[in-house]
């Protein structure tokens, strides 16, 4: 049975593009809006839309079902394309160490951090973790994200990476969002072979790559490239291995150190690099460079919410966005970094301290994230023929008012797929 609803009166319908693509440098400040808008969903997807004053030309005949949005907002739901949710533990007790004084580096060379996260997984059944990241998945869905990339990586054993990517696949599954899988086997080292890289490479390699492709267990695979975790050219050596497979790169590179990863990561045509809170002169000009590429560019995934957490400088979001970069923004929800997945929070955090405009902090979390996860003709944007992923605001003055009230939970309503969760 078809279902047809239409949303009337919308103060601001955000985001609205005839054709969605990628947008680099000054692209990202263009939001464009309707103002007193209606918006018409049949069987999930964006039907139409427009000014109210267009309604009766351009829906002749109005649906049974009507919801009115007076002096809300509408805007495409959050993409958020880059977490780690599924995870069998908190880890608030290095939190406490770190108030205390050490570092993340610290802790991980203790055997805390990723290690730590890796032995609680390994402990914890399949239906355990589905239970808990279930639940997380829920929380972030109503605080307004729609499409959601999750990564394994808490495993490090090939029994443990499947359990995790079993997870994922299972809440793909499951849920109405939108959720891409990325295999991040070299997250760290696992103790056992920590005098031996090319083992647990081989490993990686060997016995977890081929399962994870033959079962269709990932879409993009990951590297952890940082000094004391992988080199340049081991995530070189593993992205390739991952891409004979059809596993595209989504990177971590440059969050503590500037050891080679981005140009590496531009070598290997990676989807998107992300972290970036270490950034020298040269790679900024380097990232600047190869956008302009007919939308296939390497994007710049920012995580302000990490860089928060552990108390390090933001990326520097301004020289990403006047060299030219594409920016996305994104989460990072992981035990150790980013306790939260609040997309408010990392939208309302780019504009205080990376210094975004709101409308590019909204194109960064919304289109931009998309094509992140390369869900870019799926959602993301008010657009006849995608999904009807949206958050409906509270009664609100203005765009600006959402990253600027930034502690207040200024989402009423979310619909995923058409239907409000
Ligand atoms: O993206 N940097 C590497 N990985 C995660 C943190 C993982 C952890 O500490 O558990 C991140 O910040
Ligand atoms: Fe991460």
């Amino acid at each position: 049975m078809s279902t047809t609803t239409i949303i009337i009166n919308i103060a601001r319908l955000v985001n609205i593009r005839e054709q969605s693509y990628l947008l680099s440098g000054a692209a990202l400040a263009e939001l464009p809006c309707i103002e007193d808008a209606f918006l018409l969903v049949e069987d999930g997807m964006i039907a139409e839309y427009g000014a109210m004053f267009e309604l009766e030309i351009k829906v002749p005949q109005l649906p049974k079902h009507v919801i009115e949005a007076q002096g809300r907002f509408v805007l495409p739901a959050w993409c958020d394309s880059h977490t780690h949710l599924v995870f069998s533990a908190s880890r608030e007790n290095e939190f406490i160490d770190k108030i205390k004084g050490m570092s993340y580096a610290e802790i991980a060379a203790k055997g805390g951090g990723i290690l730590n996260s890796a032995q609680k997984l390994n402990d914890a059944s399949e239906d355990e973790l589905f239970i808990q990241a279930w639940k997380r998945l829920q929380e972030v869905s109503k605080l307004g994200t729609g499409a959601i990339e999750i990564k394994s990586g808490y495993g490090l054993s090939v029994a443990g990476e499947l359990k995790m990517l079993k997870v994922i696949k299972k809440l793909k599954e499951k849920s109405n969002l939108l959720i891409k899988s990325t295999f991040l086997g070299a997250h760290t080292y696992p103790i056992q072979y920590r005098e031996n890289h090319q083992g647990y490479i081989d490993s990686i390699i060997n016995e977890m790559l081929p399962v994870i492709a033959g079962k269709q267990l990932a879409d993009y695979i990951d590297v952890f490239c940082e000094t004391g975790f992988f080199s340049p050219q081991e995530m070189e050596t593993i992205c390739k291995a991952g891409m004979a497979y059809g596993l595209k790169p989504k990177l971590h590179v440059n969050q503590l150190n500037s050891i080679g990863g981005i140009e590496m990561g531009l070598n290997l045509n990676a989807v998107s690099l992300d972290h970036l809170e270490s950034l020298t002169r040269e790679e900024i000009v380097q990232l600047g460079k190869q956008s302009n590429n007919n939308g296939n560019e390497t994007i710049c995934t920012l995580l302000p919410t990490a860089a928060l957490f552990l108390r390090m400088d933001f990326p520097d979001a301004r020289a990403l966005i006047n060299a030219g970069c594409a920016v996305a923004l994104a989460s990072d929800f992981n035990p150790g970094s980013s306790p939260s997945g609040n997309m408010n929070l990392v939208v309302a955090l780019s504009c205080i301290q990376m210094k975004m405009l709101p409308e590019e902090a909204i194109n960064a979390a919304t289109i931009n994230g998309a094509y992140a996860m390369e869900l870019g003709n799926e959602t993301g944007s008010i657009t006849v023929g995608k999904k009807a992923n949206l958050i409906f605001t509270k009664p609100i003055p203005s765009l600006a008012y959402l990253p600027y009230c930034f502690g207040t939970n200024l989402i009423d309503r979310v619909m995923i797929g058409g239907e409000f969760i």
